[in-house]
């Protein structure tokens, strides 16, 4: 059977599904979207993607299209229907269709609601997470308000096109002050060479990882040394280990960054017990 998508209140084939060519998210990228791993057919860290929702909507003073409860079901039901045990869950909220002018549309239109869903081979994951993957560092030339989890990502598709290109997985952006940002889609972190942990604060202008304060909230319950501070790619490059957070990379060891080695060009220790931790508990808590 083949893909299933929900398109503003219909399930319909995958292939057939469509929007319409004034949705403002097409024209503008004006809308935002979540994005939560699957594990077992359930949604992991689902509370604090939902409440990241509801944020990034309020920001763009877009309407929620239904309510929390009402929008559990259908992620359920788009699961249920594409047969997702290990997998992704796309959501995505435009501020709907209106004919093309700048302005906010006045009265709003309905927001528009899409959500599809795709399995994931949890074991070629796995496997990458057990060589470890490649960084490459490039400058920050996104908007200002990071925070906000829109659908405009062109430098991060430029950006992760790049690290493609050189052979990696993920491209960390660099601020003006040469500290690390993020990466084009996960959060960035170190082992430093005292030991500690260290990720950047989310007073800088990056997304606020799900992820990230789950590893956060697991790695101060192991009582791990924790830092919420930036760190240059020298830093990064000369730490003891290296890795990423995000819904679609869970915890991913970084063994080069740049084609400089990180520690001895292997997973660490702590990078990989916090990857083993962080998706035990995902699983026993998806919902
Ligand atoms: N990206 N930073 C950026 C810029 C991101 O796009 C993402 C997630 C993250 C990690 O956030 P979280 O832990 O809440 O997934 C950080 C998703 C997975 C994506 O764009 O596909």
């Amino acid at each position: 059977m083949g893909r299933i998508a929900y398109v503003n209140g219909r399930f319909v084939r995958h292939a057939d599904a469509a929007v319409h060519i004034e949705d403002r998210g097409y024209q503008f990228s004006d809308g935002v979207y979540e994005v939560w791993a699957v594990f077992g057919g359930k949604l992991v860290d689902s509370i604090g993607h939902f409440a990241r929702l509801k944020r990034s909507l309020g920001e763009l003073s877009i309407a929620e299209p239904m309510s929390e409860g009402a929008l559990r079901i259908v992620l359920a039901e788009t699961v249920r229907r594409n047969r997702v045990r290990e997998g992704l869950i796309y959501l995505q909220v435009t501020r709907g269709v209106a004919p093309r002018d700048h302005p906010f549309p006045d009265p709003a239109p309905a927001p528009a609601l899409v959500i599809t869903a795709k399995s994931v081979d949890p074991r070629a994951a796995e496997q990458r997470a057990e060589r470890g993957a490649a960084v490459i560092t490039m400058p920050e030339n996104r908007w200002g308000r990071c925070d906000i989890k829109t659908i405009g990502l062109l430098p991060n598709v430029l950006a992760k096109q790049a690290a493609r290109e050189a052979g990696a997985v993920e491209a960390w952006f660099v601020d003006d002050l040469g500290l690390i940002t993020e990466g084009a889609s996960s959060n960035a972190w170190i082992v430093d060479q005292s030991g500690a942990l260290r990720t950047r604060n989310i007073q800088a202008n990056i997304l606020r990882g799900v992820t990230r304060a789950s590893l956060l909230k697991l790695a101060s319950d192991l009582g791990l040394q924790l830092e919420e501070r930036p760190f240059t790619p020298d830093e990064a490059k000369g730490a003891r280990e290296a890795f990423i957070t995000g819904a679609g990379t869970l915890v991913l060891p970084i063994v080069r960054i740049d084609n400089a080695k990180v520690g001895n060009g292997v997973p660490g220790p702590v990078a990989k017990r916090l990857r083993r931790l962080y998706i035990d508990g995902a699983r026993r808590e998806a919902d």
